[in-house]
């Protein structure tokens, strides 16, 4: 099997935490990645323009001598005009979770009353700032992405000029509603691509496989890799890549985050490329889902970065360490087939 290379790969849907953990996985992603979009569910979140730009300079001292760019995010409240006019330059989306859904996200928004947000959505679709979602009601477990379908919709009609990017979806309802409305977008995570609830909690449970939105049924997942091989132009990839220290995940109360920042480009090489007769179609649908369809949906410039991929066995670190944190990946421990050249 020849080489591939993914020209300036964005990860549109990255947690780099901060402090000591910011340190540990921030370097992971950039030795990588060309750029990513990063999530705002810090403590306390980031809701203004100071906070927003000490987490940036804080990424910049993590990240080094990578070429790396942080697309900033602020988490989404009901805000007004004249803020959203003066953070419009320093951020490239918002991201808005629904009020105590996922890790940190107890200040998010309690009622999706479309009269209530219209100021809000109206200001950044005229201004086109995208609104990122983490689509998901409190309802049962498994049916909470497809119950969050409707709101999806009643956003998509209410502000048709605003983008509106689905965040890693999980189901086969999602691959369906993003295509039909013409400002929807969508997300997916590798974890999503290659895991069920089977692989969670079918055999002896897996806390490292644990996370919102939890992996669904096989037709979900084979509908998710249907449209990302495709290289599908509403479909990008955002790892979702969310570490968390590895005793608050093998403990009684398993905080929610699949960490796969280091593997994730090796995880989608190995989904994309199957075999050598197809190779070349792989590649470029690969190109797309790693880069150029978010370079169109976001209207994005990454700063230039080549990765090459061989096709050799990649043992995967049993553990990330530095001095304060212990992060355990997705496969740790385990050969996947394609590595960093
Ligand atoms: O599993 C998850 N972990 N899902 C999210 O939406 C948030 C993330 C985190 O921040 O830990
Ligand atoms: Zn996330």
């Amino acid at each position: 099997m020849r080489d591939i290379t993914v020209r300036n790969p964005l990860d549109m849907h990255l947690h780099l935490r901060d402090d000591d953990m910011l340190c540990l996985v921030a370097p992971l992603s950039a030795g990588t990645f060309s750029g990513g979009l990063v999530m705002p569910n810090l403590v306390p979140p980031i809701t203004n323009l100071q906070i927003l730009h000490r987490y940036k300079s804080m990424i910049a001292d993590a990240i080094g001598e990578n070429s790396f760019k942080p697309y900033m995010t602020m988490f989404y409240r009901n805000y007004d005009r004249e803020f959203i006019k003066n953070i419009k330059e320093s951020i490239t989306a918002m991201k808005l979770y629904p009020a105590g859904i996922t890790t940190n996200s107890d200040s998010g928004v309690s009622s999706f009353d479309i009269d209530t947000m219209r100021p809000t959505l109206e200001t950044m679709s005229e201004l086109n700032i995208p609104l990122c979602v983490h689509g998901e009601t409190d309802g049962f477990v498994m049916d909470r992405e497809a119950e969050f379908m409707d709101i999806y919709e009643t956003l998509a009609t209410a502000f048709p000029k605003l983008k509106i990017i689905m965040e890693h979806i999980t189901t086969k309802a999602a691959t369906k509603i993003v295509q039909k409305y013409d400002n929807l977008f969508a997300t997916v995570t590798a974890h999503h691509l290659l895991l069920t609830l089977d692989d969670l909690a079918g055999g002896l449970l897996k806390p490292h496989l644990f996370c919102k939105p939890i992996a669904k049924r096989h037709d979900d997942k084979d509908a998710l890799v249907d449209m990302a091989t495709s290289g599908h132009r509403k479909i990008m990839f955002g790892s979702d890549s969310a570490p968390h220290p590895t005793s608050s995940k093998e403990c009684c109360g398993c905080a929610a985050g699949v960490f796969t920042a280091p593997i994730a480009i090796q995880l989608m090489a190995e989904l994309f490329i199957k075999n050598d007769k197809n190779i070349d179609q792989s590649e470029q649908n690969l190109q797309k889902f790693m880069s150029d369809n978010a370079i169109n949906i976001y209207g994005i410039s990454p700063p230039p970065k080549s990765i090459t991929l061989e096709n050799k066995e990649f043992i995967v670190p049993k553990i990330y360490k530095n001095k304060q944190n212990e992060v355990t990946p997705m496969k740790s421990g385990e050969t996947i087939s394609w590595r960093i050249k």
